[in-house]
C-alpha cells in the first residue's frame, strides 16, 4: 500500500519511519505541504492519504481524491470536524482515524493550562527574567476544595477529572452518559454545573449541538472568577461572546489549547507576519488568557501511539480486519 502523508513535520517522519519496518509492505511519501483542492491531484497514484485534524477535507478536496482513486483516508489523530462526511460517503470512502492515542497527553495540558492562568506562570516567567521578583499580580487560588466542572466526560475529560480530583476538588459532570470510572463526580445538568464551578474545562466534541455551547447566555450562568479551559474545538466557544466576558472581568483566567480561528496558525511559524482582523491577536492582549496551539497532543507516547494505529488502521483496511471502532464512517 503506498500513502501519501501531507502536511509532514519533522516528529511525523520520525515516528512513522520508526514503526514502518513492523508493516512489510506499506510506503509512505511524506509532504511537506497541507492537503487541498491544489495539493490533492498529488494523490493519484497512492492507494490512501494520510491527513491530520485542520487538513482541508471539504468537498471539493474529496472530489479531487476521488478522481485520483482514492478510497481511504487516514486521520492521524482524533478529531474529524474538519471531513465533509457526506461528501465522503458518496465516494465510497473509508475514513479511518485514531479515537484514543494518549487521553492523559491532552488531559495533562488541560491541568498545565489551569495552572498557567491561575498562578500565572506565563506573566511570572516573563517577569523573572526581566529581573523583575515582585509578586504584585501573580495572585492565584488553591485548587484544593473547589469545584473543576467537566463537560464531556469521555476518555479524556474523565482522564482530566482524575488529575483535578487528584487535587483534592469536587468534580461536577455533564455528559450524555456516565463515565464507569468517575464514581467520585457528580453528574448534574449543565446549568448547574456552569453556574457552581470554579473552574471548567471542555472535553466534549464539535458537532451541531455542542457548536457554541459557551456563549453569551451560558458565560452568564458561570460564577464570577471562574477558570475557562478549552482544548477540545475551537467551536465550543463563541469567541466574541468570550471576549466581551473577559472584557466584563468574568473570568480569572481562560486557558485555549484551541480556538475559532487557528486553522490559519496551527504548528506554523507566523512570527513575522502582522495578523490582520486577528481574534487570536485580540484573545493575546488580555492578560488573563494563555494560548497554546494544539499541542494537547503532543507527547512522545501519543505520537508513537499515533503512528502505530494509523498504520495498524491503513494494514487492517488492506487484510478487511478494520476496527470498528477506528472507523468514522461504518
Ligand atoms: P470521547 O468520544 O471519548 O468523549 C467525548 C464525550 O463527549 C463522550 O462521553 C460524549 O458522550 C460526550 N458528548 C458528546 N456530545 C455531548 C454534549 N452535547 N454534551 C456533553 N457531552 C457530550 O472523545 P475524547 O477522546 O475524550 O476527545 C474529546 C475531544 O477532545 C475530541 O472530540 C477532540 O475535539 C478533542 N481533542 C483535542 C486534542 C488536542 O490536542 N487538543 C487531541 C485529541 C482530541
Amino acid at each position: 500500500m503506498k500513502i501519501l502523508f501531507y502536511d509532514t513535520k519533522p516528529y511525523d517522519k520520525d515516528t512513522f519511519e520508526c514503526q514502518l519496518p513492523h508493516f512489510p509492505g506499506i510506503a509512505i511519501d511524506f509532504l511537506k505541504t497541507d492537503i487541498s483542492p491544489r495539493t490533492a491531484p498529488l494523490a493519484k497514484g497512492y492507494d490512501a492519504v494520510c491527513a491530520f485534524v485542520n487538513s482541508n477535507l471539504g468537498k471539493e478536496t474529496l472530489t479531487v481524491l476521488e478522481q485520483c482513486g482514492i478510497r481511504l483516508l487516514l486521520m492521524r489523530c482524533a478529531g474529524f470536524n474538519n471531513i465533509d462526511l457526506e461528501t465522503a460517503k458518496s465516494y465510497g470512502m473509508t475514513i479511518l482515524r485514531v479515537p484514543g492515542y494518549s487521553p492523559e497527553a491532552v488531559a495533562e495540558h488541560a491541568v498545565a493550562l489551569a495552572l498557567t492562568v491561575n498562578r500565572h506562570l506565563h506573566k511570572s516567567y516573563i517577569k523573572v527574567r526581566e529581573n523583575n521578583f515582585s509578586l504584585v499580580g501573580l495572585m492565584g487560588f488553591n485548587l484544593h476544595r473547589k469545584t473543576a466542572g467537566i463537560i464531556g466526560t469521555g476518555k479524556i475529560g474523565a482522564a482530566t477529572a482524575k488529575l483535578f480530583h487528584g487535587f483534592g476538588m469536587k468534580v461536577l459532570a455533564y455528559d450524555l452518559h456516565r463515565h464507569p470510572d468517575l464514581g467520585f463526580a457528580d453528574y448534574v445538568e449543565l446549568n448547574e454545573l456552569l453556574s457552581s464551578s470554579d473552574l471548567i474545562s471542555l472535553h466534549c466534541p464539535l458537532t451541531d449541538s455542542t457548536y457554541h455551547l459557551i456563549n453569551k447566555d451560558t458565560i452568564e450562568k458561570m460564577k464570577d472568577g471562574v477558570i475557562l479551559i478549552n482544548t477540545s474545538r475551537g467551536g465550543l466557544i463563541k469567541t466574541e461572546d468570550l471576549i466581551l466576558g473577559i472584557r466584563a472581568r468574568k473570568f480569572f483566567g481562560v486557558g485555549l489549547d484551541v480556538y475559532e480561528e487557528e486553522t490559519k496558525n496551527v504548528f506554523e511559524d507566523r512570527s513575522d507576519e502582522i495578523l490582520e482582523h486577528s481574534v487570536t491577536a485580540r484573545l493575546l492582549s488580555f492578560p488573563n488568557v494563555v494560548i497554546t496551539s494544539h499541542q494537547g497532543f503532543f507527547t512522545q507516547e501519543a505520537l508513537d501511539a499515533i503512528a502505530q494505529t494509523t498504520l495498524s488502521n491503513a494494514k487492517g483496511y488492506e487484510t478487511g480486519n478494520v476496527v470498528s471502532g477506528n472507523l468514522v464512517n461504518p
